[in-house]
Order: structure tokens, then C-alpha cells, then sequence
């Protein structure tokens, strides 16, 4: 189990990076994401960013950089000029042009952030990933090397795209050829100044100038709107473009801020603002950047978003941050008020991120919605404010410099936040520093590091933040427990953590993560920790006891994570020794968001377990069951997993009042289970958006007659089914549950080897109006995918009028996909392989305009039959081979 689940984990992460041509990498079951991962390279990746296209000289650049590439002579570009000049965009832009002409020559087209802190190895990674290759964790930089010059070496015309270089990088080591020994590969770079270039040999250097003025005002008045152009306005707003010097992120960030503004008052305090001095150590064009970043920060309404936005420079160059663990840090700061639930805490941080991205001081990070990032230029300046602000938030910021160990005499006295993440400090001083005032220490990251001295933590006594996530420390010292003050204790991923010393001192302590540690019980003095509000404990793997009263004692935790953990909690009057029983959660009135392992054989009964209604969130795993694999519980995400029970007896419908997925893995007596739902007088259950069965011997035939005669699941949008030996149509479900399938999208159906057919229409189901996505594979039987019943002329034509992705795999006697005449209006992705008896397709001339890729073997498409040659011919270019299936689908 604990192989699948981290294979599976594996594939999850791997295609969530890929953003591949069949854009699976949404949220959907396991299945699909094992699917997902057979998504060939593509030779151009999109890379989102605004568009230079209306901006003349920008353009002009870029047609110059694009006839370097057509230059055989020209192996290495360098493209130079100021921070916030706009390099990064043009590139990004170079890069989407490749991806949409048809004569790009180049068979792969590899990006790479390369930062001030050069990573080998996580460059390596983003190279190896785009060639296809695996990277195992452990490998060293040497071998990844070699093997990535083996493989760029047959690479056909690679053209490596290294953003943001700040000195020379030596290609060997990277494991990048020499582009003048290979078969017509390209390197470009892009960097500050002039000298990277020399170092790394270019042969021909591009600089990108600032905006010209007329550039400068148009960019100006996109971005600020009408009230630019009124004409008691207008000189100020010119004047403060003039300010800006030319450079879009200045001229962005004014704009932003002054965008609507309508009084002449507020023009003018900005732009006497920025003519103000700027720090004496920046000059030339430089300090206009400068100049307008600190006057957007001074112009955010409130200390306390001054604050959060400093608190973003802690992290290294082009780093993208977790929102939710600001909202952490902020939160343990006091940023945010405390006194309010943790939604409502973390939808505030949410509301600030939103509120700092307007400005334009921050941009969205790596996953768009979930993370974000500073522009370097912003993080210099909010670095050189928190260093140079004398009283309130006085920062050290050394993150990810590859520092590898810290001299005491940078402690001052009046640090107010400290920062060394990411870096490879093995050592921490025992004594010699005292920061009375310090509130945050950010030491995570630092992978060497083992041992926290005991002095160490005496010189911050005011810590309310200490972050130790992913470094190596086996325990930390008892000085700890001095820390009266500290809100949030992060320790996750320190993967060589076994115990935690007495933490009753910490008596304000409101999160406490020790995911993915090694420890094998809550540390003493648990239970004091009445503030607590969030306590993460998933992937525990040692962590198998924990006495009864504990958890349960404490009244204001809000969120318990154990998922992935080895702890199951007990039943009522079943619990062993060490273990406490489910039934004490109820003691917790302020839990909104829980994620646990129960042990049962038994479905808990509605009446011991009715607390659970107050939850907004939860997964609970009942029995056994692989349901870990769906990682991160979204906010709304309400899942009930039962695995290895026999459900014959149970009644599970309190858990589908509530619930909105299911998940039902090698539970016995299904049948009856259904039928019970069936003929109980509830309801309909109308939460539950996704259902999943796996692993499943059962027959799904009703007993006859006992079927719902509603939609017992009228909000159903998604159905995986999986590895079910007995079942022979979906319609068998359809009949227990009463279903209309109204809302359905996405239906993924593997390895049913008695499926004759997937649904039969008539009745109730006339057509899947909202089918999106259909996937399935190896089912031997499968003859048809609908059935339709003869004379009801009620059913619609086409039955999947929406239907934009189906991917058939392994099905040998899979003959029609619906009715002779029909055709699917909306498809755009279609796959199919091992389908030998497939012969004709639902695409007809027309399709030609939605339709964007057809995949299949040569062979199957050869003897495919037309309704006339022109539609070939029309479609003929969208097919491709099918997708590598080396890794495809449970087997
Ligand atoms: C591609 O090349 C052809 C022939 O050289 C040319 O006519 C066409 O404009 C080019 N297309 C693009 C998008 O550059
Ligand atoms: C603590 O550090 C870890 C490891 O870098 C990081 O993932 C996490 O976001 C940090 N915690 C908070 C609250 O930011
Ligand atoms: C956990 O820490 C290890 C090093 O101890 C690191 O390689 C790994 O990337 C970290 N994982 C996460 C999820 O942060
Ligand atoms: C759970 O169900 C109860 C009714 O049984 C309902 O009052 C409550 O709002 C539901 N909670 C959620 C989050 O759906």
C-alpha cells in the first residue's frame, strides 16, 4: 500500500508540473492522475506573462533575438540591461513566439530561472524534466550531469532559455554541451549586467533599453486608466512617468496605484513624493525604481500590510510562498487579528496577498492561486526598507545565498526579524547573541544543520515565529520551553526529529507542525497548550500512539492533519492502550478542519458521531484504504473514505448528507448497501460531487424493483470507477440510485473486465449534457460505449453535446462509439490505442474547427472509415502517435 500510495504521489506531483497538451493536471482522482502522467513533451512550453506586443521597441528586441536564432553562426545570446527593465517578460515572450510559429525549428525549448544563489541540482531537475528523464532524489550533481549530456548531446536543436544569471555558470558541470559541439543547440541568457555575458561567452549580446517616452506614457495610461488622460491630470501623470525613468515595473507600479484616482491632490502628493531623496548608496536610473517601489509601500494603508509585505523579502530570490504559510506567519505575528476563526484568519491573508499583487509588489508564484512571489527588483527594495527602518521592523535577510555558517556579530541588538532560510548552515553558536526584540527566526531549509545548541535559543527570549522545517536536527534543546512568547513552531519535514522537549512552557503556542517527522509521540506537556489552534501531524510514520485525553484537551485547536500518518484512532470501547477514541473529538468545539485515520470495522454510527456536522472540512478514513493518495483537503473538501469493510449492514447515508466525495476502496456487500440507501426515506444527497469505487467484487445488479425513483446524487459531477470484476454497466448504479447524471463531467472507468457497455440511454438519461472528460481503459469486454434503447426518440443527438476529452486504452472489442450519424460538436482531445476493432470516429468535416489533437497507432489510423476522403484530409494533421503509456494506468 505504502508503495502504491508513494508511486502514485510521485506521479501526482510529476503531473501537476507538467501543464501538458491534455491539461490533466486538474484536480481529479488518483486514476486520472496516473493517466496523466503519460504526457509527452512538448517542444515549446507556455509560460504565462503579460504580452510586449504593443510596445515598439520591446518588439523590436525581440525580432532582433529571433534573427540571432536563425543565425547558424550565433550559439550563445546574452540579453542585458537593468533590473525591472523588462528581460524577463521579453524572453518569456520569445519563448511563447516559438511556441505558436510553425517554422520553430528548435525540437525543445528548455526555461530555467537560474537566481542570484545558483542551484545546479534544481536546474539539472528543470532540464532532465523537460527531456523526459526522472531525477532521483538522491542523485548527485555529477551523474545528473553526465546523463544530461548524453541526452542533450542527441537532443536535436535544444535551445536553453537561462533567466535571471548572475555570474558565469560553468556548462559542464550543469551537464549543458558546449552549443558549438552539438547538432544546432542554443543557449541565452539573460542577465544584469554586461560582464555574465563575457563570462559565459556569448556571441552576440542584446541589450534591452528602457521604454521610450511615448512607450512609457502609453504603458502608463493601460494601466491607469482614463483619469490619466483628464486634463488637469495629465501634466502630473506625464511627470510622474518621467520619474519612472522608462521602466515598466516602475511604470506598472505607479500606475497601479494611481489608477482611478480622480483627485488632483493625490497626483501631486505622488509625485512630489517620489522626486523626494532616495538612499544614498543607489544612484542613476536605479534609484527611480527605488524611488516608486518605496513610495507604493508607503502608500499601503496600515502598518500591519507594510509589515506583511516586508515579511515576503524573507524569502530567497524568486521564491514562491505558500499563502497559507504566511497567513501562519502573519497570524503568529500578530498581523492578523487572532481573535477570529482560522478561516476567517487565512480568507484575511488572502484579502492582503490580493490587496500587495494589485500594487503590483507582489506577483502570483509557481501555482497560480496558491503561492506567490517577489520580483527581485521589489525584493531588494523591501529589503533595503526593512534594513534601514530603524524602529519597527528591523530585518536581517540572508536566504538562500548558500551561506554556510553565520557569524554572531550581524545579531544587533534591535533585529526584529531574522532570516536564513534555505541556505547550508551546519553550525548555529551557542552563545554570544542576544536579539531581545527579535519575533521571527526563519531558519528553514538549511539541510545540513543537526543540532540547535541549547545558548542558541536564550539569545531571541521574544521568538513568536521559529521555523526548523527540512533541517536535519534529531531533538531540540530544553531551552526551548524559555519561549513564552512563541506562536508557531515549525518543524516539518525535519525527517531525523524523534522527540520534542516538554513544551507546557509554550503557553501561547498556537501552531505546531511536525509533519513528516520522525517523532513517536506528542511531547510531554501537550495538553497545556490551550491556544493551540493548529496542530499538523500528517505523514507521522512513527507516530502510533497517543493516549486518550490529550488531543481532546485541547479546546482551541480548529485543525488536526494526520493524514498520511500511522495513527488510527479507535472506536468507542474498542480503543487499545495508547490509542484514544474517535468519539473524544467531540470534545473539540472549535474544530472546523479534520484529517484522520480511524480503525474500525465498522461504519461509525450517526448518533456517536453527530459533532461532525460542525466541521467545514474533513477527511476521514475508515478501515483501510489507500484514500492518502488525494493529498491536500481544499478548505471545502468534505471526504469520506471507507476501506476493507463490509458495508451490507451499514447505512451510510448521514455520511452522504455531509460529505462531498466518497470513496469506497475493497468494501464488501456494496449491493445491499445501496440498496438500503435506496429505500431509506431520506433525502436526496445533494453535497456529494464525486464518487469513487474501487476494488470491488460485487455485482451491482439490483434485486429487482428496489431502485430510488429520484436522483439520489443530483450534483454528481465526478465517477471514478476502478478494478470492479462483476460490474457490466454504469446503468447497474444508475438503477440502485436513481441517477440522471445531470451534472456529471467527468467519468473514468479502468480495469472492469465484465463492462459490456458503459450506459444505456432511455428513461431517465436522454443525454450528458455536461460530460467534459471521458476516460477509459482496460475493460476486454466493452463492445459499446452507450446502448441505446430502440424507439425512445426522446434521446438527444448528439448524447455528449459537450463531451471535450476521451481517452480509450486496451479496450480489444470496443466496436462503435455511439450511433452511426452522430458526431460530437465539442470534442477536442481524443485518444486511442489498443482499440483494434475502432473503426469509425463521431467527428465529421466540421469537427476540423474544435477539434485539437487526435492520438492513436499509425496502423489504426489507416484503416479508419470516412463518410467521404475530404474529412481525412481535414483532420489529417491532428494526428499524432499516442502518448508514451510506459507508465499508463493500474496493471
Ligand atoms: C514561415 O516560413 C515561411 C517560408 O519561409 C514564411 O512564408 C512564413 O511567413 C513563416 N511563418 C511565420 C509565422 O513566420
Ligand atoms: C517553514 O519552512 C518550510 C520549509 O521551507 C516551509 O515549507 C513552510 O512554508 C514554512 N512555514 C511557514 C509557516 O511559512
Ligand atoms: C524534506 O527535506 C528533505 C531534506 O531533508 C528535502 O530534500 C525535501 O525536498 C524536503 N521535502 C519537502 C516536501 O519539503
Ligand atoms: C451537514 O449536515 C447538516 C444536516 O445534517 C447541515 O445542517 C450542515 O450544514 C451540513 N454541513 C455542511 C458543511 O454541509
Amino acid at each position: 500500500m505504502e508503495v502504491v500510495a508513494s508511486i502514485v504521489g510521485a506521479l501526482i506531483a510529476e503531473a501537476a508540473r507538467h501543464l501538458c497538451s491534455r491539461v490533466y493536471s486538474t484536480t481529479r482522482g488518483c486514476l486520472a492522475r496516473i493517466v496523466a502522467v503519460s504526457c509527452a513533451k512538448r517542444a515549446v512550453e507556455h509560460i504565462p506573462g503579460p504580452s510586449i506586443e504593443d510596445q515598439t521597441t520591446a518588439s523590436g528586441t525581440l525580432e532582433k533575438i529571433m534573427d540571432l536564432l536563425n543565425d547558424d553562426g550565433v550559439r550563445r545570446i546574452g540579453i542585458w540591461g537593468m533590473g525591472g527593465v523588462g528581460k524577463t517578460t521579453l524572453v518569456r515572450n520569445l519563448n511563447n513566439k516559438l511556441r505558436n510559429d510553425p517554422n520553430n525549428t528548435f525540437g525543445l525549448v528548455i526555461w530555467s530561472t537560474v537566481s542570484k544563489e545558483v542551484d545546479l541540482k534544481r536546474i539539472q531537475t528543470e532540464i532532465a524534466k523537460r527531456l523526459g528523464m526522472e531525477v532521483k532524489k538522491d542523485e548527485s550533481i555529477q551523474t545528473l550531469a553526465i546523463q544530461l549530456l548524453q541526452k542533450l548531446r542527441k537532443q536535436d536543436r535544444f535551445l536553453l532559455i537561462l533567466d535571471d544569471v548572475w555570474k558565469g555558470i560553468d556548462l559542464d558541470a550543469l551537464g549543458v554541451p558546449q552549443p558549438e559541439d552539438t547538432k544546432g543547440g542554443k543557449i541565452i541568457l539573460t542577465c544584469r549586467p554586461l560582464n555574465v555575458c563575457r563570462e559565459m561567452k556569448t556571441d552576440q549580446d542584446v541589450k534591452v533599453d528602457v521604454l521610450t517616452d511615448d512607450e512609457a506614457w502609453k504603458l502608463f495610461c493601460q494601466n491607469a486608466g482614463m483619469v490619466a488622460e483628464l486634463e488637469h491630470i495629465k501634466p502630473l501623470a506625464e511627470a510622474i512617468v518621467q520619474e519612472c525613468a522608462g521602466l515598466p515595473l516602475a511604470i506598472n507600479i505607479m500606475a497601479t496605484s494611481m489608477r482611478g484616482k480622480q483627485m488632483v491632490e493625490l497626483w501631486k502628493d505622488a509625485l512630489n513624493e517620489l522626486q523626494k531623496s532616495v538612499p544614498s548608496n543607489i544612484e542613476g536610473v536605479e534609484d527611480k525604481v527605488y524611488r516608486t517601489l518605496k513610495w507604493s509601500y508607503d502608500s499601503l494603508q496600515g502598518m500591519n500590510i507594510k509589515y506583511c509585505f516586508l515579511y515576503c523579502s524573507l524569502f530567497p530570490e524568486d521564491f514562491s510562498i505558500e499563502i497559507s504559510h504566511l497567513v501562519q506567519y502573519w497570524m503568529a505575528e500578530g498581523l492578523i487579528d487572532e481573535d477570529q476563526s482560522y478561516e476567517v484568519m487565512y480568507n484575511r491573508g488572502f484579502a492582503l496577498v490580493e490587496n500587495l499583487k494589485d500594487c503590483c509588489l507582489l506577483e502570483h508564484g509557481s501555482r497560480k492561486d496558491t503561492t506567490v512571489k517577489m520580483h527581485d527588483v521589489v525584493r531588494d527594495v523591501a529589503i533595503w526598507i526593512a534594513s534601514s527602518l530603524e524602529d519597527e521592523c528591523k530585518s536581517l535577510v540572508q536566504s538562500g545565498i548558500g551561506l554556510s555558517k553565520i557569524s554572531e556579530y550581524k545579531f544587533t541588538r534591535s533585529l526584529k526579524r531574522i532570516s536564513f532560510m534555505n541556505n547550508q548552515i551546519s553550525w548555529l553558536p551557542d552563545c554570544g547573541i542576544n536579539c531581545p526584540e527579535a519575533s521571527a527566526l526563519l531558519l528553514q531549509g538549511n539541510t545540513p544543520l543537526e543540532k540547535v545548541p541549547e545558548g542558541f535559543l536564550r539569545g531571541f527570549p521574544a521568538l513568536k515565529v521559529l521555523n526548523l522545517s527540512g533541517t536535519r536536527i534529531q531533538r531540540l534543546p530544553l531551552s526551548l520551553v524559555h519561549l513564552g512568547e512563541l506562536r508557531a513552531l515549525l518543524l516539518r519535514n525535519c525527517s531525523f526529529l524523534e522527540e520534542l522537549p516538554p513544551v507546557g512552557g509554550l503557553s501561547r503556542l498556537q501552531v505546531l507542525d511536525c509533519a513528516s517527522t520522525n517523532i513517536k509521540e506528542l511531547p510531554e506537556g501537550m495538553e497545556q497548550l490551550s491556544y493551540l489552534r493548529e496542530l499538523h501531524l500528517s505523514r507521522t510514520k512513527q507516530l502510533t500512539t497517543i493516549q486518550a485525553g490529550v488531543l481532546s484537551g485541547l479546546s482551541s485547536l480548529e485543525v488536526l492533519d494526520m493524514r498520511g500518518g500511522n495513527y488510527k484512532w479507535g472506536m468507542k470501547g474498542k480503543a487499545k492502550h495508547g490509542q484514544a477514541e474517535f468519539e473524544e473529538l467531540a470534545n473539540l468545539g472549535q474544530l472546523t478542519g479534520l484529517y484522520i485515520n480511524v480503525q474500525s470495522t465498522k461504519c461509525p454510527s450517526l448518533e456517536s458521531i453527530d459533532w461532525i456536522k460542525r466541521l467545514k472540512s474533513f477527511k476521514i478514513c475508515v478501515g483501510l484504504s489507500i484514500c492518502d493518495v488525494y493529498e491536500h483537503g481544499h478548505f471545502d473538501e468534505r471526504m469520506m473514505s471507507f476501506g476493507h469493510l463490509d458495508l451490507s449492514r451499514e447505512f451510510l447515508g448521514w455520511w452522504l448528507t455531509n460529505a462531498s466525495s466518497l470513496f469506497l476502496d475493497s468494501c464488501r456487500g456494496l449491493n445491499l448497501m445501496l440498496e438500503t440507501l435506496a429505500i431509506s426515506k431520506v433525502d436526496c444527497f445533494a453535497s456529494l460531487k464525486k464518487l469513487t469505487i474501487m476494488h470491488s467484487a460485487t455485482s451491482f445488479r439490483p434485486a429487482g424493483g428496489c431502485g430510488s425513483q429520484y436522483d439520489l446524487l443530483p450534483n454528481l459531477e465526478e465517477l471514478y470507477l476502478h478494478d470492479l470484476t462483476f460490474l457490466e454497466s454504469i446503468s447497474e448504479l444508475v438503477g440502485h440510485l436513481g441517477l440522471r447524471f445531470s451534472r456529471l463531467r467527468v467519468m473514468e472507468v479502468t480495469l472492469c473486465p465484465s463492462l459490456k457497455y458503459l450506459l444505456a440511454y432511455g428513461g431517465f438519461i436522454l443525454s450528458l449534457d455536461n460530460l467534459d472528460e471521458v476516460s477509459l481503459s482496460h475493460c476486454e469486454d466493452l463492445s459499446d460505449l452507450f446502448l441505446y434503447s430502440s424507439g425512445d426518440t426522446s434521446i438527444s443527438d448528439p448524447v455528449v453535446p459537450n463531451l471535450r476529452v476521451i481517452d480509450l486504452h486496451g479496450l480489444p472489442n470496443l466496436r462503435t462509439f455511439c450511433r452511426q450519424e452522430e458526431s460530437w460538436p465539442h470534442l477536442e482531445h481524443l485518444q486511442v490505442s489498443r482499440c483494434g476493432l475502432l473503426k469509425k470516429l463521431p467527428l465529421n468535416r466540421q469537427s476540423a474547427t474544435t477539434i485539437k489533437e487526435i492520438r492513436g497507432e499509425q496502423e489504426w489510423w489507416n484503416q479508419l472509415e470516412w463518410d467521404d476522403d475530404s474529412t481525412r484530409l481535414s483532420l489529417q494533421h491532428f494526428f499524432q502517435p499516442p502518448l508514451d503509456l510506459k507508465n499508463f494506468g493500474p496493471s
